[in-house]
């Protein structure tokens, strides 16, 4: 059986603004030379330092972006080839949470407005109202919130109201950047639970990119290291966090031990 995701030998160049108006404007490789695999129901974690190409690498994967190089291959479709109706209707089977709900949210509309926001993407037409219900109490929240503002709602809530809007297409990849990072402790831990838990009930694999390497060996079955927009080291998280094989793995635990 062929993997749910396969990312193969991904690069993503950026051109930087012109030094000089006699030399070329210079490129930036944000992610190079990528390549990696990720089966239903399985949790990988991306960890790096700031600027290794963690959130290019989630774009690539989510199609927001196309690879200069390399494939992003999702259930056997390579994402850049598809016709932008055949993107729409691949778009269901992965979608994304991001760090900022209350930045991803339209404040000026009721949550349920916002949940359902994927379906209309979809042109999927009529009322919502069912599917929405449901992805709130999938989440941990009630029916009727759905008529309520996101000003309304703990930053909690309002990332349940965001991994409400992810799940409600039914995918099968959950590509999560920095989901918890913005929340309290205690608070990131029900989120994690309630990731782990949909997880479960869904069939979900998950993209789980952090800088928090205590959350990504928590959660994630295997983890990815990048460095400067390339892979250091895979492996599984009991493995790679504990008994890395490379250096800069290290270097990043001691970073991490000392944050503690
Ligand atoms: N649109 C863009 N144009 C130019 N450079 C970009 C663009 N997007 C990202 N970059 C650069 O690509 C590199 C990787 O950025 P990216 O945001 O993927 O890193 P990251 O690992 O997500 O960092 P962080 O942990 O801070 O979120 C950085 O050097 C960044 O400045
Ligand atoms: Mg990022």
């Amino acid at each position: 059986m062929s993997a749910l995701l396969s990312v193969e030998a991904v690069t993503r160049q950026y051109r930087l603004p012109r030094l000089s108006l006699f030399r070329p404007a210079p490129m930036l490789t944000a992610v190079r030379d990528i390549s990696f695999t990720l089966e239903t129901g399985q949790t990988l974690g991306i960890v790096g330092e700031s600027g290794s190409g963690k959130s290019t690498l989630a774009r690539l994967v989510m199609g927001f972006e196309t690879p200069d190089t390399g494939r992003v291959v999702f259930d056997g479709q390579d994402l850049a080839q598809l016709s932008p109706a055949a993107m729409r209707a691949a778009r269901r089977g992965f979608q994304m949470v991001f760090q900022d709900p209350f930045g991803s949210l339209d404040q000026r509309r009721r949550i349920g407005w916002s949940i359902a926001e994927p379906l209309r993407a979809q042109g999927a037409g009529g009322d919502h109202a069912r599917a929405v219900a449901q992805a709130l109490e999938q989440v941990g929240l009630r029916a009727d919130h759905a008529d309520r503002f996101p000003h309304e709602f703990s930053g909690g809530q309002r990332q349940r109201i965001a991994i409400a809007r992810a799940i409600i297409t039914r995918p099968r990849l959950l590509v999560a950047d920095e989901a918890v990072s913005a929340l309290d402790v205690s608070v990131q831990a029900q989120i994690l639970n309630l990731l782990m838990d949909l997880q479960d009930d869904l069939g979900l694999a998950i993209l789980f990119i952090s800088h928090d390497l205590a959350v990504v060996s928590s959660i994630c079955d295997d983890v990815l290291v990048m460095r400067e927009g390339q892979v250091v080291e895979r492996g599984p998280v009991g493995d790679v966090l504990t008994r890395p094989a490379q250096d800069y793995t290290r270097t990043l635990l001691a970073a991490a031990a000392l944050e503690d």
